[in-house]
């Protein structure tokens, strides 16, 4: 099957009650291992490239290996999703290559660090929502800011600076009609969110459950949900890596958080941990190899370990075919329709 509209998996995983990872590639062997974790799991995928992830592999590139993905998995309902767009442009290039869903990420200026007032965020929101609704294309916005820097989103400091105002979403989801919306709740991206196991002081998951009383039929987005896996810390160390201590969000939290109305939930530091514990492992057991293929088919082996075990504790694994998708034009005609009816 085609690419499919993100708007449709969230659909149905709110009907279902559970939530759909979305993993971050940026390159063929990322993409080998989710897909390959969606089928043993039999789950929908959401696979989702950053501005960083289309320059680095040039995303013609992605794109045409998406494609393949398609065709080599044809049983599995695939997004292709442009994660953190930072303006109106990039979410244009995304949806003019084909990307099936896109973020604006208009709590930031669009230099990525900047949190950004709540009317540019809307007036840059609403303007990408207008265009990617005409083809069928799904919207993820944010409000609020993620915290930390460490992969160049987020606003710096432990998170807690610029959560989610609930009744802000309420105002931001109405002005902007997106189909999902991304909170903060004190998580940051990368390996580096807490210094100890997050607590009720430091993962505010009290605010969550206030957005999701108030916007209870919008999809809601975490971000920055990488567990950071003890097991996973230990293998780099062990081979050679020096990570400091760190946590991440317990899997738990995740899941009352898919207990009240989260449905996308964004991993990519927990791969590239995977990733990268099995290269050093390689380059330290064998020194004599230098056959790329001889440390990256255990890095994409243990990144689909990752990846089909998150399905499974998502709940995604089992769904992947509950229903048929919808082509990208039926999903036009619908929010047309919507629109009309609002009219
Ligand atoms: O949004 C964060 C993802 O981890 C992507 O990171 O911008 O380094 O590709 P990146
Ligand atoms: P992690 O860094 O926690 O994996 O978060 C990834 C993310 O939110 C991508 O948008
Ligand atoms: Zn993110």
């Amino acid at each position: 099957m085609p690419l499919v509209s993100m708007r449709q998996l969230l659909d149905e995983a709110a009907k279902g009650g559970y939530g759909v990872g979305a993993f971050n590639v940026n390159n063929m062997e990322q993409i080998q291992s989710i897909m390959e974790a969606a089928r043993e799991t039999k789950s929908p995928v959401i696979v989702q490239a950053s501005r960083g992830a289309r320059s680095y592999s040039n995303d013609r590139f992605l794109y045409h290996l998406m494609i393949a993905a398609t065709e080599l998995y044809p049983e599995v309902p695939t997004v292709l999703h442009l994660d953190h767009g930072n303006s109106v442009e990039t979410c244009k290039s995304a949806i003019e290559m084909g990307f099936t869903s896109v973020m604006m990420d208009g709590s930031l200026m669009s230099d990525g660090k900047t949190p950004s007032s709540f009317e540019y965020n809307v007036k840059t929101t609403r303007e990408v929502v207008e265009m990617a609704h005409a083809r069928g294309i799904t919207v993820e916005g944010e409000i609020g800011c993620l915290g930390g820097i460490e992969d160049g989103h987020g606003a710096g400091g432990d998170g807690l600076s610029h959560l989610t105002d609930p009744a802000q979403a309420v105002e931001f989801v109405k002005a902007t009609g997106v189909d999902a919306l991304a909170i903060a709740i004190g998580t940051s991206h990368g390996a580096y969110k807490f210094t100890q196991k997050p607590t009720g002081a430091t993962l505010k998951m009290d605010v969550l459950i206030e957005i999701h009383k108030r916007l209870p039929n919008t999809h809601l987005v975490m971000h920055g949900s990488s567990s950071v896996p003890k097991e996973l810390q230990d293998v780099i160390n062990q081979y050679g890596g020096k990570l400091k201590p760190t946590w991440g969000v317990p899997v738990e939290e995740i899941q009352l958080g898919i207990r009240n109305g989260v449905r996308k939930i964004n991993v990519d530091t927990d791969n590239r941990l995977a990733i990268t514990g099995a290269i050093r492992k390689v380059f330290m057991e064998k020194p004599e190899e230098f056959d790329p293929r001889s440390y990256l088919k255990p890095a994409r082996e243990a990144m689909k370990k990752v990846v089909a075990e998150r399905m499974r504790q998502f709940g995604q694994a089992g769904h992947g075919a509950d229903y048929t998708p919808v082509t990208m034009e039926a999903m036009a005609d619908r929010y047309a329709k919507a629109e009309a009816a609002k009219a």
